[in-house]
């Protein structure tokens, strides 16, 4: 940050702040305004006012236009003391303040008026003090911030006096090659002092390459009424960047996750790849964390000590506990217990809250689910309106069957629990603690504490039915090696024949055949 910071502990307050969120923002070839377009979890207009918040400013007004319906809206839910101005038409940045400062009253000459454009997301709270600061040194009528950059296409040029002072600022279309060579830009971020830039906005003409009334035409104006117009440089020139397109929404995207994993890592998190880890601005992760690859995390997540996050995992407003493994996982609105090992290859929904030292493995499904300590459900599950008492196991293949096609139900499974593989548990439906179900059973009635629940059909083996049903095949004829050598099923002499009908290729078995229920016995012993 630049060396004029010192003055900060003194500095008034500005009497507004004026955000300039009014334009289409064509390039962008969206049906969402510029302003809204995301990065790092908040709008560009987020970033601009999380920027400018610390000014404490008696008043942060937005200048609305285009899809201001949206904008409003989107203010309403997420920055309730921001007021926003509608400026009907787009007239240009010196009519958008203009229609600002009209429609407040009670601003006193001598104070101040900060100007920042809506699609700027990089600048930083600690080069706005510094600017307000500069601008109060100076004793400037109005600072400038700018930038010095490699390429100042599309941005107004800052013509400078011998003196330091600033001149005019000149729009590139309105530029001759010698101005348009000047490398030193107008960020379009201001400190004015009322009273002059209140005069010199009644100034203003179109009479301009775009045929708008130019806010950087206030900076001539002054200067020709013999008021001090300073500048301020960048010390980081990136911070100026502007949002007109998407190539550079996804460039702003890149500055804003380096400062974020770069903040990280200096807080004592492992980075593998800095480049492939994204976290929003709101997330917080603690110390001694790893997080591999492609690892995304969003909204409010927080991750506690020592976790390990990734590769590949995408957590939305979840909450990680402390010594955590979580690998190829996308989850959302859930908890992780400490000491919990997720995925490969999970999925946690809205809802899940798993305790401490749970087991959520590959191909698991959650959502609303309560699962406690030391509960396991190790692979293949869906487990949704779910409560998991601690310890309890759930075997690979389990279907949690919550949806009767109009309703959702709850099932409850208590403390030291085997739920067999393949067990259907049709909500609502409860098993009690240190219950058991059978494999492949569909459990419809309560299982009552420590008692096995098994639905199974007798299985029924017709010996020689590949010989006879599919000669020729492979299948056949292995087992009719087997059979020559007196090794397999049906070895001593011809093969018997079926007693009934079996299952053809061509379909299922005749219902006479089904062996369904516990009738006839059938359970192993
Ligand atoms: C502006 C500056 C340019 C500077 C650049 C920095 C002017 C004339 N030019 O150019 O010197 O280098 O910003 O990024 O000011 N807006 C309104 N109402 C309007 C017009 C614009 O609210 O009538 C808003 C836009 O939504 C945007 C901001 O003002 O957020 C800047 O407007 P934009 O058209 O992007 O100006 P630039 O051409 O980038
Ligand atoms: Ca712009």
């Amino acid at each position: 940050m630049s060396a004029i910071t010192g003055a900060r502990v003194t500095q008034p307050r500005p009497a507004a702040v004026v955000v300039l969120a009014a334009g289409e923002g064509k390039r962008m070839r969206s049906t969402t305004p510029k302003v809204l377009h995301h990065i790092a979890g908040r709008s560009l207009l987020e970033h601009v006012l999380a920027a400018v918040a610390p000014l404490g400013a008696q008043r942060q007004l937005v200048v609305v236009g285009h899809a201001r319906e949206q904008v409003i809206a989107a203010i309403a839910g997420r920055a309730p003391d921001v007021s926003p101005v509608v400026q009907d038409t787009q007239g240009g940045t010196g009519h958008a303040v203009r229609v600002a400062l009209q429609a407040t009253a009670g601003i006193g000459p001598d104070e101040l008026v900060v100007v920042v454009p809506g699609d700027t997301p990089l600048l930083t709270s600690a080069t706005m003090s510094a600017l307000v600061a500069a601008h109060i040194r100076a004793a400037a009528a109005a600072t400038v911030l700018t930038a010095e950059v490699s390429d100042p296409s599309g941005y107004g040029r800052v013509i400078r006096e011998p003196s330091g002072d600033v001149r005019a600022i000149v729009e590139q279309l309105d530029a001759d090659p010698a101005t348009a060579a000047i490398r030193e830009i107008n960020t379009g971020v201001y400190v004015f002092t009322a009273g002059p830039l209140i005069e010199a906005l009644t100034s203003l003409t179109t009479d301009n390459a775009q045929g708008e009334e130019y806010l950087t035409d206030v900076v001539g104006a002054l200067f020709a009424h013999r008021r001090a117009v300073a500048a301020y440089p960048l010390d980081d020139p990136g911070e100026a960047l502007g949002v007109n397109d998407r190539i550079q929404l996804a460039a702003a995207g890149i500055v804003m996750r380096d400062r974020i994993v770069t903040a990280a890592m200096r807080a004592g998190v492992t980075v593998l790849d800095p480049s492939t880890t994204w976290i929003d601005v709101d997330v917080t992760v603690e110390a001694d964390t790893t997080l591999l690859p492609n690892t995304f995390l969003h909204g409010r997540t927080r991750v506690a000590a020592a976790a390990v996050i990734g590769p590949d995992c995408t957590l939305t407003d979840t909450v990680v506990g402390a010594g955590a493994t979580v690998s190829r996982t996308t989850a959302a609105d859930s908890v992780i217990g400490p000491d919990c090992v997720v995925g490969p290859y999970t999925h946690l929904r809205p809802g899940t809250h798993i305790g401490r030292g749970v087991k959520i493995g590959s191909f698991v499904e959650t959502k609303s689910a309560q699962i406690a300590d030391g509960a396991k459900v190790p692979h293949l599950a869906y487990v949704g309106d779910a409560v998991i008492g601690e310890r309890s196991n759930i075997g690979c293949g389990t279907i949690f069957a919550n949806y009767d096609g109009i309703a959702k139900h709850r099932t409850v499974i208590g403390a030291d629990v085997k739920i067999g593989s393949d067990t259907v548990l049709v909500a609502p439906v409860q098993v009690g603690d240190g219950a058991y179900t059978g494999a492949g059973s569909i459990i419809t009635e309560d299982v009552v504490s420590g008692a096995l629940a098994v639905r199974e059909g007798r299985q029924r083996t017709i010996e020689g039915w590949v010989q006879r049903r599919r000669p020729g095949t492979a299948a056949a004829r292995a087992a009719s090696s087997r059979a020559s050598t007196g090794d397999g099923a049906g070895a001593d002499g011809p093969v018997p024949v079926a007693d009934g009908p079996v299952p053809t290729a061509d379909g299922p078995a005749p219902a006479a055949v089904t062996i369904a229920g516990s009738a006839g016995g059938g359970r192993r012993s």
